[in-house]
This record gives C-alpha cells, sequence and structure tokens, in this order.
C-alpha cells in the first residue's frame, strides 16, 4: 500500500473512533450511587410515589417548578435526600449549605413535607429519580397515539450534550496536532530514503495539512458535529417553546393569596365567579376587593392606609380596571372550559393550579402543554354518580373491566380541544 493512501485513510478511521467515545461517554453519563436500586420493581415502585407526591412540581430531566431530580445521588448523600425530601424546612433551617443554596435558587420556593414516607418508599423514588423513564424512542411510540406532540420530553439533559461535545472536539484537535507532528517527522525520515517517483512527489508537497482539512472524511466529521449541535439546540427549544411552567409575573397590586384564600380562608368563588358557570373563571374587579377594603384598609390594624389598598381605591375613584398580568394562557387553537372541569368533572382547582392558597405571588403550576390536558383524560375517572347524562354510558361501559375515564367520552378527540 502506498504511503499516500495509509495516509488519507487516517481521518476516516478517526471518525469511527470518534464515534465509539462518544458512545462510551453515553452510557457513563448517570453514574449512580450504588445504594440506590436498578430494579424494575423499586423503580415502578418508586414511578407511583413520584407520579403521586412529586409530579406537579418536577421532572426527572427537565426543571419544573423544583430543580430536576435526575443525577441527585451524585450530586447529594443519600441521608441528605431522605432528609430534604420528608422536610426540606427543617433542613433549611439547620443552615445545611446545599439546602440553603437551592431553596435560594428557587426563589424560597417552600417545597410540602413529605413525612409519610417508609425508608422503602424514598429509597424507591431515588431508583426511580435515577433510573426511571430514560427516553426510549421505542416505548414513546408506542403509547404515543401521536398525541403527545408537547408532552414531557427527557433525553439527554443538554448540560452533558455539551460537556461531552466540548471534549470531542477537543480530543479530536489534539489528535491532529499529533497526526501533524508524525507527518512531518516521517517526511523528514522518508526524505533521505531511496523512494519512487509518486511517493517522491507526494511528500514533496508543501500542503498536507490543507489537504488533511478539505479530505471528504474530515469535512463529514465537522458538519455531523455542528448538525448534532443545532439539532439539539433547536429540539430543547421546541419543546419549551410556548410552555411557561412557573410564570410569575410582578402584579401591579401585591395581592396574596397566601393571605387571602390561606390564611383568610376565603373562597375562590367568591373572587373567581365564573368558574362553575362558563368558560373562563374571571378575575374580579376592584369593585369585589371593595366589599372588604372599604373597611379593611391596612394589614395588622396599623394606622393609615396601606400603599397597596391604596392603589385599589385609586382604581376604583378613576374608574379604572386593575391591570393584572396574565399567568395562565392557551394559545388562542385550544379551547379550555372551566366549568367543565370543576363543576361537572369535580376538579379541584389545585390539581391544575397547584397550592395557589399558599401562593404569595402565583406563578403558573403545570405545564398547560397539549400532554398535559391528554395525559390526565386517559387517567382521570368519569364522576358518573348521581349524573343521569351518563347513565347509559356507563351501561354500555359495563362490559369493560375499567372505570370509564374521560377519555372514552371523547377526551382524545381534535375537535373537542380545538376549533
Ligand atoms: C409544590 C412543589 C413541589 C413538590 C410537590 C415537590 N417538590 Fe421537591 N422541590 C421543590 C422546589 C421549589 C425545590 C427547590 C428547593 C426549595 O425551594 O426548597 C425542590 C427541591 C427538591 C430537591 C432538592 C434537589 C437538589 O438538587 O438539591 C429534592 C431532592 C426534591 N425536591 C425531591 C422531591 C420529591 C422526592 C418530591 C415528592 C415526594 C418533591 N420533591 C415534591 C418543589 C416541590
Ligand atoms: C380575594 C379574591 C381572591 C380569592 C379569594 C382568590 N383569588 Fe385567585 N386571583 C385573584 C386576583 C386579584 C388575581 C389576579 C392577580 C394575581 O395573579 O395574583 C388572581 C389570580 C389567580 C390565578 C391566576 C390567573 C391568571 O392570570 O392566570 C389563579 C389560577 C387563581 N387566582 C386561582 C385561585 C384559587 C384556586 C383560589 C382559591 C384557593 C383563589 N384564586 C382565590 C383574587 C382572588
Ligand atoms: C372577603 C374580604 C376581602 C376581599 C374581597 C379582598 N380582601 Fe384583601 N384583605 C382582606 C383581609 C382580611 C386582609 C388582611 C387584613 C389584616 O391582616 O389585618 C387583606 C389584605 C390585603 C392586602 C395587604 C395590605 C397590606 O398592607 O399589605 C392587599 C394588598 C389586599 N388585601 C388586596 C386585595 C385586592 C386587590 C382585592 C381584590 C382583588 C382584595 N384584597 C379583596 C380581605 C379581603
Ligand atoms: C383541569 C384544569 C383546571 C382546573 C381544575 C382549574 N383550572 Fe383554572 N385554568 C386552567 C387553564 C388551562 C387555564 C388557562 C385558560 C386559558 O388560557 O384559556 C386556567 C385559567 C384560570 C384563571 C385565569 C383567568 C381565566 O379564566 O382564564 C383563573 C383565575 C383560574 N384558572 C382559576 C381557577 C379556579 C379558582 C379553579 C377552581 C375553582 C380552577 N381555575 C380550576 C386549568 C384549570
Ligand atoms: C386534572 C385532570 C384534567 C386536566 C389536566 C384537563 N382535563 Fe379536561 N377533563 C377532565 C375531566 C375529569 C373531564 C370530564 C368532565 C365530565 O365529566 O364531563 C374533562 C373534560 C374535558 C372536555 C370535554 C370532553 C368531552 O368529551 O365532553 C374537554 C374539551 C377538555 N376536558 C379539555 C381540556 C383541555 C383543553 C385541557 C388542557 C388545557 C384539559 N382538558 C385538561 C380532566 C382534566
Ligand atoms: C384535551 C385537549 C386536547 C386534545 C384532545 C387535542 N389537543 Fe392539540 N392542543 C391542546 C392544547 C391545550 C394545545 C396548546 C399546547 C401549548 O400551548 O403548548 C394544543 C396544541 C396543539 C397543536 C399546536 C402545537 C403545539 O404543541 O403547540 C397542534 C398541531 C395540535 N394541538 C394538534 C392536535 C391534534 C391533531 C389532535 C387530535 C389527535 C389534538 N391536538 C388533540 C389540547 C388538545
Amino acid at each position: 500500500m502506498s504511503i499516500k493512501r495509509s495516509l488519507t485513510s487516517v481521518p476516516l478511521r478517526l471518525s469511527t473512533l470518534a464515534m465509539l467515545f462518544f458512545l462510551l461517554l453515553g452510557t457513563q453519563v448517570y453514574a449512580a450511587n450504588p445504594e440506590v436500586s436498578d430494579s424494575e420493581e423499586a423503580i415502578s415502585a418508586g414511578k407511583s410515589v413520584f407520579n403521586a407526591n412529586c409530579k406537579t412540581c418536577h421532572q426527572l430531566d427537565r426543571k419544573a417548578v423544583g430543580p430536576a431530580l435526575r443525577g441527585l445521588t451524585d450530586r447529594r448523600s443519600i441521608d441528605w435526600a431522605k432528609k430534604f425530601i420528608r422536610n426540606s424546612q427543617a433542613l433549611i433551617a439547620s443552615g445545611d449549605a446545599d439546602a440553603v443554596g437551592i431553596y435560594n435558587e428557587f426563589n424560597q420556593l417552600v417545597m410540602p413535607n413529605h413525612e409519610f414516607l417508609s425508608d422503602d418508599d424514598v429509597m424507591n423514588l431515588l431508583a426511580y429519580i435515577e433510573y426511571g423513564d430514560k427516553a426510549d424512542p421505542a416505548a414513546a411510540a408506542a403509547t404515543g397515539d401521536g398525541a403527545q406532540v408537547a408532552g414531557g420530553g427527557a433525553g439527554i439533559p443538554s448540560e452533558y450534550l455539551t460537556i461531552i461535545l466540548g471534549v470531542l472536539v477537543l480530543v479530536l484537535l489534539l489528535i491532529l496536532i499529533v497526526l501533524g507532528l508524525i507527518i512531518s517527522i516521517l517526511t523528514k525520515y522518508l526524505k533521505n530514503q531511496q523512494l519512487d517517483a509518486e511517493d517522491e512527489e507526494f511528500i514533496n508537497q508543501k500542503s498536507d495539512f490543507k489537504k488533511l482539512f478539505r479530505s471528504d472524511a474530515f469535512v463529514i466529521i465537522i458538519t455531523t458535529l455542528v448538525i448534532a449541535l443545532v439539532a439539539k439546540t433547536a429540539i430543547d427549544e421546541l419543546y419549551t417553546v410556548g410552555v411557561q411552567q412557573g410564570y410569575a409575573p410582578k402584579q401591579p397590586i401585591a395581592f396574596s393569596h397566601q393571605l387571602h384564600a390561606g390564611q383568610y380562608e376565603i373562597e375562590c368563588q367568591y373572587c373567581h365567579t365564573g368558574v362553575e358557570l362558563g368558560k373562563s373563571a374571571n378575575i374580579p374587579s376592584a369593585n369585589i376587593c371593595m366589599n372588604c377594603h372599604a373597611h379593611i384598609q391596612n394589614v395588622g390594624g396599623q394606622e393609615g392606609i396601606s400603599p397597596e389598598i391604596a392603589k385599589i381605591y385609586a382604581a376604583v375613584d378613576n374608574n379604572q380596571p386593575i391591570e393584572w398580568v396574565r399567568v395562565h394562557n392557551l394559545p388562542d387553537l385550544s379551547y379550555f372550559n372551566h366549568a367543565q372541569h370543576v363543576a361537572v368533572g369535580g376538579v379541584e382547582c389545585q390539581t391544575c393550579h397547584g397550592p395557589i392558597e399558599e401562593m404569595e405571588v402565583v406563578y403558573q403550576h403545570s405545564s398547560l402543554t397539549m400532554g398535559w390536558c391528554i395525559d390526565c383524560h386517559r387517567q382521570t375517572d368519569i364522576k358518573s354518580q348521581g349524573n343521569e347524562y351518563y347513565d347509559k354510558l356507563v351501561q354500555l361501559h359495563s362490559g369493560s373491566k375499567d372505570a370509564l375515564k374521560v377519555k372514552d367520552i371523547g377526551g382524545l378527540e381534535c375537535a373537542k380541544c380545538h376549533y
């Protein structure tokens, strides 16, 4: 084989090497704590605990209301995790630096306590957090129904991918430099040898490097890397386009649900008058505030008018509506009706909106994606008792062993949610 051919085939082998390297790193991304079980049972038991208690705020691979949880046992000890999950506030109060750090990072949102979870529960949870729901295209396709357009996008966390890509580029550069050195040493050595004409010409050419950069294999490697990077970024963006989970805009008046709906236990319907009647829940007008605030001018019986209450008076005096910033916002193409869910379906506000009565400032608790609507429609039973409308359906359905779900009354039909 001539020297020329053996040299130009090097980049091709390099690309194979790069792929192997990629695969190797990919499989080692989650090096979890060995104490955490990876048995099927533990993972699926953990999944049900997770879905019942944590899913509203956490995702495994994506930040939601709380942090992404995958890799937890890499960054924290199991003991720490147990304490934090059972009673995060106690751990934070003890001054634990990690706990205080993450608490501040998430704007001091208080995570609920889970003292009722047994040791086994927590260990199963950790198993699910480390090994559960890995992105598996085959499984996703099997459960897809084409409906989970905007469902939970798992996949390799992007920080890892960026690191892997970075390392890969570095290694490629290093190999290039070493190759360059070898070539120049070889060329020097070969100059002193007896050679035939073709090899002589090959060695004497000046542009070894230029050739290398222009070679097909090199171009392929670089293009693949660039395309992979661009595609990954684009996919990440697409999954989150329009998804505003956790969105908590500053409101024109510092109105607190924690104070009104929590501490003073004012019914949601007192202010959100439309919730059982129609599509929209309604935001109360300043007049509704005035039912109470004509008398209550500040907190705790202080002197004078609180500046926040003064804003209500100003709105009423000037006959100007208070310009509340909308938190929840579905795109126009979709139709959502409150009465259908609250009055007919019997779904609690908190199931969709989270612990509003604990919120100082309202934030968007659920993703509000189509996958979110569909998931609930797949899982939720119809409240058919005492509802004549459903008697016939239930009768027809009684051959099946499952309870009547929302999906069975057309909750997955495109036209029900899209105009
Ligand atoms: C109401 C929302 C909410 C629920 C429900 C919730 N969390 Fe959290 N979680 C948070 C927030 C917010 C943080 C960030 C720390 C903070 O603000 O206290 C957090 C932090 C954590 C952390 C620390 C992560 C880290 O990287 O240090 C763990 C672990 C955790 N949660 C586990 C769980 C588990 C397990 C459950 C279910 C049993 C759960 N959480 C339920 C909101 C929630
Ligand atoms: C005293 C009146 C009052 C009561 C009681 C009340 N709210 Fe509200 N709510 C408001 C006002 C005013 C806003 C708009 C300002 C804001 O977002 O904080 C609002 C906003 C909201 C939003 C966000 C709306 C958006 O912009 O998307 C939700 C969700 C909500 N409330 C749910 C509830 C639930 C659930 C309850 C009962 C647990 C409740 N509210 C009780 C007055 C009230
Ligand atoms: C059913 C009675 C009721 C209604 C309706 C009501 N509030 Fe209140 N509000 C209260 C009470 C009670 C307090 C707390 C007073 C205290 O602690 O002494 C309060 C406190 C407040 C405070 C805190 C004042 C301060 O100085 O920090 C603000 C701001 C406020 N309300 C805004 C509103 C707005 C805006 C609305 C209308 C959307 C509204 N409230 C409707 C009963 C009500
Ligand atoms: C099945 C889920 C679900 C339940 C249950 C639910 N909501 Fe909503 N809520 C939504 C969605 C989705 C939106 C956004 C609607 C839109 O943008 O058209 C929303 C919007 C709102 C808004 C903003 C104003 C509006 O009407 O669009 C308020 C206020 C609100 N909800 C209050 C409540 C209250 C109070 C309850 C309980 C009595 C409740 N919601 C129950 C899903 C729900
Ligand atoms: C927490 C569970 C839950 C979520 C989340 C949810 N729904 Fe529903 N939905 C229900 C239930 C329960 C019913 C059945 C009400 C009844 O008994 O008719 C229902 C019924 C419906 C229906 C009527 C279906 C029919 O065939 O009569 C529509 C339309 C609908 N939902 C739209 C939506 C949209 C749009 C979203 C997302 C923005 C959404 N839902 C999110 C629980 C949910
Ligand atoms: C239970 C209610 C529901 C049903 C059933 C439903 N959709 Fe959606 N769809 C939504 C909601 C809500 C959104 C807005 C999601 C968002 O803003 O992220 C949406 C968004 C979309 C979008 C815009 C892309 C996107 O992710 O924003 C398309 C396209 C779409 N739906 C097609 C369909 C088709 C086709 C079907 C029938 C197979 C269907 N939908 C059934 C609720 C539904």
